[in-house]
């Protein structure tokens, strides 16, 4: 057990899949993985452990933002030796060509600022998604048919901006989405030498101002939780 997470060790697989929202958990274990159990109920972050074709795999909340995911990544890392760790969330889509219902695979998250700024000082880090992983998930959303862009995101600390002129220079470098973990994961995977990924379906357009309405949210995130299931085992 750690300090946010019940499971003893053992009852947490080696490819976790991290959805920001705990119900987003039980839902997707419920609906994609056989053999499901509850491994975690602290603080309401429920985490699963069940098998998808034969393969051992974890749900578990991350919690919003990068400070919630880095607690339960440091802890799945470190204490229960998790290898593959693929976030599955909602992004705002930032590109006029960029979609709601569209997934977003992400390259690279930029920040402002992270939980590991602190380290990392001047060092203007660029984390970067797991190529193994990029490149199996790209080929199973391809092959699902579903409109899929593959670069770099920005991982924000608020979800109310307060500065358009950040999002103007986002959305002029190039980058398709924002969202609130990515760049975290990817650097605490780096930093442990473990694999990681965000797919991520647009749930909500910064320019356009569309919105997912929530009964088509499920299908969409059914989508991303199989390229990430397909993409942890190709
Ligand atoms: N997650 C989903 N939509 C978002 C947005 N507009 N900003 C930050 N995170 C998000």
């Amino acid at each position: 057990m750690t300090v946010h997470i019940g499971a003893e060790k053992g009852e947490i697989a080696e490819t976790v899949l991290l959805p920001g929202d705990p119900y987003r958990a039980k839902w997707a274990a419920e609906t994609f993985l056989k053999d499901v159990r509850l491994v975690n109920e602290v603080r309401g972050m429920l985490g699963f452990t069940g098998t998808w074709n034969g393969h051992s795999v974890t749900i578990q909340g991350s919690g919003m933002g990068m400070p919630s995911l880095s607690i339960y990544v440091n802890e799945l890392i470190s204490t229960y030796g998790a290898q593959t760790l693929i976030r599955i969330g909602s992004c705002g889509g930032m590109q006029p060509h960029v979609d709601i219902r569209d997934v977003i695979i992400a390259m690279t998250a930029s920040t402002i600022t992270s939980p590991s700024s602190g380290i990392l000082r001047e060092i203007n880090y660029a984390p970067c998604a797991d190529w193994s992983l990029l490149r199996a998930a790209v080929a199973a959303a391809e092959a699902k048919g579903t409109t899929t862009h593959v670069g770099g995101i920005y991982s924000s600390d608020v979800f109310y901006a307060e500065r358009p002129d950040l999002d103007e220079q986002m959305v002029r470098h190039g980058i398709l989405g924002v969202e609130m973990e990515a760049a975290e994961l990817y650097t605490l995977a780096a930093r442990h030498n473990r694999r990681a990924l965000a797919v991520l379906t647009v749930s909500d357009h910064l320019q356009t101002g569309e919105a997912l309405p929530s009964d088509q949210r499920e299908r969409s995130f059914g989508e991303m939780v199989e390229i990430a299931l397909e993409a942890a085992f190709a």
